[in-house]
Order: C-alpha cells, then sequence, then structure tokens
C-alpha cells in the first residue's frame, strides 16, 4: 500500500502522455506554448508501463490517462491495452476534450478503457468556439455520441466562467441528463497560463444557478473524489469541484506522472522529482524509490484556497502538462 507522509492512501495515478493539444482553451493554454517537449524528452509508452507497473504492484488500482489531448499521441489504445492486460480488474480512464472521439472510441473500448471525462463548456457552437479557440462543437457531441454508443461509461466536465458561459449550467445540466452523464462542474483554478481576464464562477454562484430552477440535496464526496455531490428532485446526480474550498485536500488519493516522467504530488505544485532515467534503463527499484520520495513530500493541501489567492503567487505548472 502507498502512503503519504499524511497518512493518506495513493491509490490512483494521473498520467498525462503528452502536454500538446488541438485545442486553445482559454482556462488552459489560450495560445501555443513557445516550445512543446521536444519528441525525444518523451517517455515512450514501454518506458511509462514499466512505472505503471512499480504502481500498480504497490498499490495503485485506478489509472487515468489524461493530457494535453491524450488522444494526440499515436497509438494510444496500445498502451491502455498494456495496462488492461497486467491488470484488467483496474478502474481504467481518460479525460479528453472528445475532439478525437468519434474516430478513436471504438479502439479504445477494445483495449480496455472503462470510462472517460470529457469538457463540455458550452453547447453554443460560437461560444464552444470562443473557450476553446476554435469551431468544435459538431466534433465533440459526435464524439460524445460515439462514446456512449460503444458502451464507455462518461461523465462531463464544464467550467463556467463569469459572462461567457455562465448562462449555460443549466442547459449543460439538461443534456447531460438527457444523455445519461453525470455533470461535474469546476471552480476556475487561476494559474498563470491562462487569459488573464478570466473569472471564473465560484461553487456558492453555480449552485445558486441550479437552484433557480430545482430544490437540490447535498450527497457529500465520493470517497476520495474531489468531486461534491448533490442530488436534483428529479433523481439526477451532479458534481462540483470546488478546490478554492480545499476540503478534499484531506483526503486526496493521487499522484501525477508527466509525458516526461516527472511525478508530480500535488496539481498546485512546482516541484517534482523525475523517473524518467531510471525507466529508461529499466531500473524498477530506483523508479520505485523516487515513488516513495515524492509521496513522503506530497504536500497536505493546494494552494487555491480564497484567503491566499489575493496575495500569492500563481501555480507556474501548465494544466496542459500536468493533466489537469
Ligand atoms: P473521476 O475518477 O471520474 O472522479 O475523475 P477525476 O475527477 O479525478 O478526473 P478529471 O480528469 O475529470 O478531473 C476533473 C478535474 O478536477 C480536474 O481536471 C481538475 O480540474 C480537478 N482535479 C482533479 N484532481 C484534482 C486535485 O488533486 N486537486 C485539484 N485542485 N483539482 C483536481
Ligand atoms: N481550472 C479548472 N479546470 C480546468 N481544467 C483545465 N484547466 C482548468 C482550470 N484552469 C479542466 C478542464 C478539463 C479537465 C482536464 O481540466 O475542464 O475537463
Ligand atoms: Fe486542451 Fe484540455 Fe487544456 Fe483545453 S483544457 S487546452 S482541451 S488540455
Amino acid at each position: 500500500m502507498l502512503i503519504d507522509g499524511h497518512g493518506r492512501t495513493v491509490n490512483y495515478l494521473r498520467i498525462s502522455v503528452t502536454e500538446r493539444c488541438n485545442f486553445r482553451c482559454q482556462y488552459c493554454m489560450p495560445e501555443k506554448p513557445f516550445s512543446w517537449v521536444p519528441k525525444e524528452n518523451l517517455l515512450s509508452f514501454e518506458e511509462l508501463f514499466l512505472f505503471v507497473k512499480v504502481a500498480i504492484d504497490e498499490g495503485v488500482n485506478k489509472i487515468r490517462i489524461t493530457g494535453g489531448e491524450p488522444l494526440l499521441r499515436e497509438d494510444l489504445d496500445k498502451f491502455i491495452k498494456m495496462i488492461s492486460d497486467y491488470k484488467p480488474d483496474i478502474d481504467l480512464a481518460l479525460t479528453t476534450n472528445a475532439f478525437l472521439l468519434p474516430d478513436a472510441a471504438q479502439r479504445l473500448k477494445d483495449a480496455g478503457l472503462k470510462r472517460l471525462n470529457i469538457s463540455l463548456d458550452s453547447l453554443k457552437t460560437d461560444v464552444a468556439a470562443k473557450v476553446a479557440g476554435k469551431d468544435v462543437l459538431s466534433e465533440v457531441l459526435k464524439g460524445i455520441d460515439k462514446a456512449l454508443e460503444v458502451g464507455l461509461q462518461v461523465k462531463i466536465n464544464m467550467v463556467p466562467l463569469k459572462g461567457i458561459n455562465d448562462d449555460e449550467i443549466l442547459d449543460v445540466m439538461d443534456y447531460c441528463k438527457a444523455h445519461g452523464m453525470k455533470v461535474r462542474f469546476i471552480e476556475y483554478m487561476e494559474n498563470e497560463h491562462a487569459d488573464k481576464a478570466l473569472k471564473g464562477m465560484h461553487g456558492r454562484e453555480i449552485l445558486a444557478k441550479v437552484k433557480e430552477r430545482h430544490t437540490i440535496k447535498a450527497l457529500g464526496r465520493e470517497g476520495a473524489s474531489p468531486s461534491f455531490n448533490y442530488l436534483l428532485d428529479d433523481g439526477y446526480e451532479f458534481g462540483l469541484i470546488d478546490p478554492h474550498k480545499h476540503d478534499f485536500c484531506e483526503s486526496c488519493n493521487r499522484i501525477r506522472l508527466t509525458a516526461e516522467g516527472f511525478l508530480i504530488p500535488c496539481l498546485y505544485f512546482d516541484e517534482a522529482m523525475s523517473i524518467a532515467e531510471h525507466v529508461k534503463k529499466g531500473d524498477v527499484e530506483s523508479a520505485a524509490g523516487v515513488l516513495a520520495q515524492v509521496l513522503k513530500d506530497k504536500p497536505k493541501e493546494n494552494r487555491w484556497s480564497e484567503e491566499e489567492l489575493e496575495d500569492r503567487e500563481l501555480s507556474k505548472r501548465a494544466f496542459y502538462e500536468t493533466g489537469g
């Protein structure tokens, strides 16, 4: 079992397989970065898999593939199959913007993927284009349909932004309800890479919008998930991810691995240790040693608390590197 320095059990590994993305979401990567990580610095799937085996053997039973946009990485389905073959009962999921899903969904399902979390910030063509930096909506909706058709479980992530999509909370919720998908509204997390003018909606403002039409009952957090769940009067369940109130840090169960091999103990953390040289040499023991050290150093909580937001530095690490 993997236990961190604060006594929390870590069983969830998020692997960002590329920082590249085909969208330019305002809250994440409004402009193409000055340079991408050179291809030769990326760990191969075989190298990543070596670490995955260490993590699974030590107790990880949930793996999520993220990016950037993970579907930009060639042969992703082969990596998924490697993991699924090694531990068939693992909770194996992917977070994607869905643009490439119409073509990829069946292959992912066949490789052993179980679940998908998809970003959907608007159901209006022009607003979706404004958020993502290009015309994306019709492909995204096709991707969602395809994923459901092939039998993947789908959750939707929406980041409500003031003056942009704050009037669509109920519409996105209705769309998700009609498709049998859970929606999670995510508070915008301020970071150095995002559009500086952005203002996210606070969790309580998001809930107020929902309450305009529904009565809701708080259900609580689902295990160690950052999502706090609510039940609508009609039985539909939705989630709110509210990192500004970092009470989910208390039960945080996750670590992150980047495409370059950096192990990151918390989303809001600028320091990281690398496993790259070890997995390149096939040195499993040293990779396990880095994992143990990173767990020891995992911080107690993130730094998006409301009190600190005004006067502290923004996280320098980009969400597209760490995988959200
Ligand atoms: P499930 O397994 O479906 O619960 O997935 P998930 O919520 O772990 O995955 P997803 O990639 O959909 O994450 C949703 C968002 O929650 C992320 O993109 C982040 O914005 C936020 N999030 C996830 N983990 C953390 C975390 O450890 N800290 C903070 N601050 N936010 C997180
Ligand atoms: N704030 C909140 N959520 C973010 N995401 C990416 N960047 C941010 C941010 N700055 C979310 C997207 C996507 C998930 C991977 O991360 O909504 O669904
Ligand atoms: Fe790409 Fe996801 Fe970032 Fe949007 S949020 S730019 S889709 S990595």
